[in-house]
């Protein structure tokens, strides 16, 4: 075994080491437990005494020489290593992140809300009810003769004999009155059923907002002056309302609504909206039929008045945004749904 030759071999194939795996061959080949160097040390004791201290000498410098290269080749790789994975793990924090989708309220969800707001503005309290319900408070409190027709299993949906799923939000102003004394101001959104055939302005489950006051000295003036302010605040501020006498079993008198049409201003055009009418129907409403008093306890109707009134929620979205037919509000087809996101 060559000591020279050991060590020049032993420091090219150091330097020649491209990374630390094949640095740590390297190390082995030279200073293993096999390595002809480390043999020939071992091999020292067998020497003869005055040969052992110079061949020792010579053996023990090659090897310090073959560490302190590989120490200082495996450093520069480590550094080396390292600086190349840092390079190719660098991660860009300023980079705009992935986009997560968000969500946003279905339209008649959003138009219930904005119309529920107005009311609040106005001083209403939002109450939520069940959409099952009792004949008792969807009919009878509700004034309804024994034998009205919307009673009929053709129009509604029984559970049992006594209950119902509710055909409107009315039944909201026997449980409100039931369970609070007057002054009332209540506003509440809910669905209901009706065994309607589905077309263009009716679906078996759809959406009202009901709203119910009960002061002293309410008249229809201040349920017309309360419809003005919810249509201006949803239709525009030129809205005008103007008041039909119909029949509702639990008002009296008993109105329908109109809106002066907010289409025709827009263009010129004759309108789909009101089909040239000029006034759009928005709701039902009417002073409360002191009768329904007599439903509750705590209502004396020679001290207090009230009036209600109920919408369809799909009607008005329908309505505003010019869907010409309230099915596809149900439809849940993205390509009309997100343009309300
Ligand atoms: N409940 C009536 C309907 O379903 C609407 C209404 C509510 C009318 C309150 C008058 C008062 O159409």
């Amino acid at each position: 075994m060559n000591p020279d030759s050991v060590q020049s071999e032993g420091l090219q194939a150091i330097a020649d080491a491209p990374d630390t795996a094949a640095l740590e061959q390297v190390r082995i080949a030279l200073l293993g437990r096999k390595a002809p160097l480390v043999l020939a040390l071992r091999e020292l004791g067998s020497l003869a005494p005055e040969e052992r201290g110079p061949r020792g000498k010579v053996l023990n410098q090659v090897r310090q020489s073959l560490e302190a290269a590989l120490d200082a080749r495996e450093s520069e790789l480590e550094a080396a290593e390292l600086d190349d994975r840092l390079r190719r793990d660098r991660i860009d924090v300023t980079l705009p992140g992935a986009r997560v989708e968000r969500g946003f309220a279905h339209l008649i969800e959003q138009t219930g809300r904005e119309i529920l707001e107005v009311l609040v503005g106005l001083g209403y309290r939002i109450s939520d009810g069940p959409e099952v319900d009792t004949v008792y408070r969807n009919f009878d409190a509700l004034n309804h003769a024994p034998t009205h027709p919307t009673r009929q299993a053709t129009d509604t949906y029984y559970i049992d004999e006594h209950t119902v799923l509710r055909t409107h939000t009315s039944p909201m102003q026997i449980r409100t009155m039931q369970s609070q004394p007057p002054p009332v101001y209540m506003a509440t959104m809910g669905r209901c059923y009706r065994r309607d055939t589905p077309d263009a302005t009716h679906t078996a489950m759809f959406t009202q907002i009901e709203g119910l006051a009960v002061d002293r000295g309410l008249s229809l003036a201040h349920l017309k002056g309360t419809l003005l302010a919810f249509a201006r605040e949803m239709f525009g501020a030129d809205r005008e309302v103007r008041l039909r006498p119909h029949f509702f079993p639990f008002t009296e008198p008993s109105v329908e609504v109109d809106v002066s049409c907010f289409n025709c201003a827009r263009d010129g055009s004759p309108c789909r909206v009101c089909k040239g009418e000029g006034w759009v129907e928005v709701l039902g409403a009417g002073m409360v039929d002191p009768a329904l008093f007599g439903f509750v306890e705590g209502y004396d109707p020679e001290l207090w008045t009230g009036y209600a009134w109920g919408m369809g929620v799909e009607r008005i979205a329908a309505l505003r945004h010019a869907v010409p037919d309230i099915r596809w509000l149900w439809e849940n087809d993205l390509r009309l749904m997100e343009q309300f996101g």
